[in-house]
């Protein structure tokens, strides 16, 4: 299913047709990564890259900020083609892995990486502090080297550094790796901050249930292909739709049952709706029944 996209000034990022063929190396064969994949992220939505290891998510981040070149297709990111240096500046990145050079504090990583954003040393020691207190990092923690913090704290640290340069669009590979459920919860708060302030987040994760309640629009990748995209509540409502098929049902009790049953045949009943209804059904198939055998 290719979703239709609109260009327009509200849209952060839009993919059209975006293909990725990783090119043969040392003889592995190659790898159609990406097929034809298009969409829209709305500006100040959370919007859910969704699908299991290997289905393209780093592929399309690393298109996104120019990381790689694409084989197909275009992507626009903060109106301008992907990779462009101005943009890039107004975008934050955690990725898959955080990098962080183990040997420096919490303070001393965001310090360095406030002095690659060209901020002077009064901005950098304000932002620092600011990020350090916002990620919730103790204040005895600060001076201790990330490469003795635990994956949750460096995962915040990570965070902290993709914030930096205080950028309009955060991207987010994989936010909630390595976090433990109080973490992951303590992650999707920031997130969830983070769109408060105005800003877009675009996130990927294999899990669903790690992060449909904080994104606004999801997009599910299989295979490099677009699956299904759109608003979470939309998808989610499909989600929960059942059929019950019951048999030996008499004539008598269906008329009753007409109300809940979407379709009949001999002495069968089918329905395929929301679970309130399936449940409500079951149980007056279940009452009808025992009031006939008490009769
Ligand atoms: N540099 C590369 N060279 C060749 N193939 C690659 C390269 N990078 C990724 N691939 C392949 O492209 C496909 C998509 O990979 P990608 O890393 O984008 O998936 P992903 O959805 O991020 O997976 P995961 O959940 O494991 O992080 C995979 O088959 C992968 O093996
Ligand atoms: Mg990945």
């Amino acid at each position: 299913m290719v979703s239709k996209v609109e260009v327009s000034e509200s849209n952060v990022i839009l993919t059209e047709r975006l293909s990725k063929v990783y090119r043969s190396f040392w003889g592995l064969p190659r790898v159609r990564a990406l097929n034809e994949v298009s969409f829209a992220v709305p500006s100040g939505s959370v919007f859910g890259l969704l699908g299991p290891n290997g289905s393209g998510k780093t592929t399309i981040i690393k298109l996104l900020l120019g990381l790689a070149r694409p084989t197909g297709g275009r992507a626009v990111v903060l109106g301008k083609p992907a990779g462009d240096q101005k943009a890039r500046a107004r975008i934050g990145y955690l990725p898959e892995e955080s990098y962080l050079y183990e040997f420096l504090s919490g303070r001393q990583t965001l310090d360095f990486y406030g002095k690659l954003f060209g901020m002077n040393r009064q901005l950098r020691r304000e932002r620092t502090e600011e990020l350090l207190n916002t990620m919730g990092i103790d204040r005895r923690d600060r001076n201790r080297r990330v490469g003795s913090y635990s994956k949750g704290m460096a995962r915040r640290i990570g965070l902290a550094q993709a914030l930096i340069n205080d950028p309009d669009l955060i991207i987010l590979d994989e936010p909630t790796t390595g976090l433990d459920p109080i973490g992951t919860v303590q992650m999707k708060k920031l997130i969830k901050e983070l769109q408060q302030q105005g800003k877009t987040i675009f996130l990927s994760s294999h899990l669903l249930a790690d992060v449909e309640d904080i994104c606004d629009r999801i997009l599910i990748l299989y295979r490099g292909r677009v699956k299904m995209t759109g608003a979470v509540d939309e998808l989610l409502s499909l989600k929960d739709v059942f059929e019950l098929r019951a048999r030996g049902v008499k004539q008598e009790l269906q008329d009753k049952l007409s109300d809940l049953v979407e379709s009949s045949g001999a002495e069968t009943i089918s329905a395929g709706a929301q679970r309130a209804k399936l449940e409500e059904l079951f149980k007056r198939v279940v009452s009808e029944e025992i009031k006939q055998k008490d009769n």
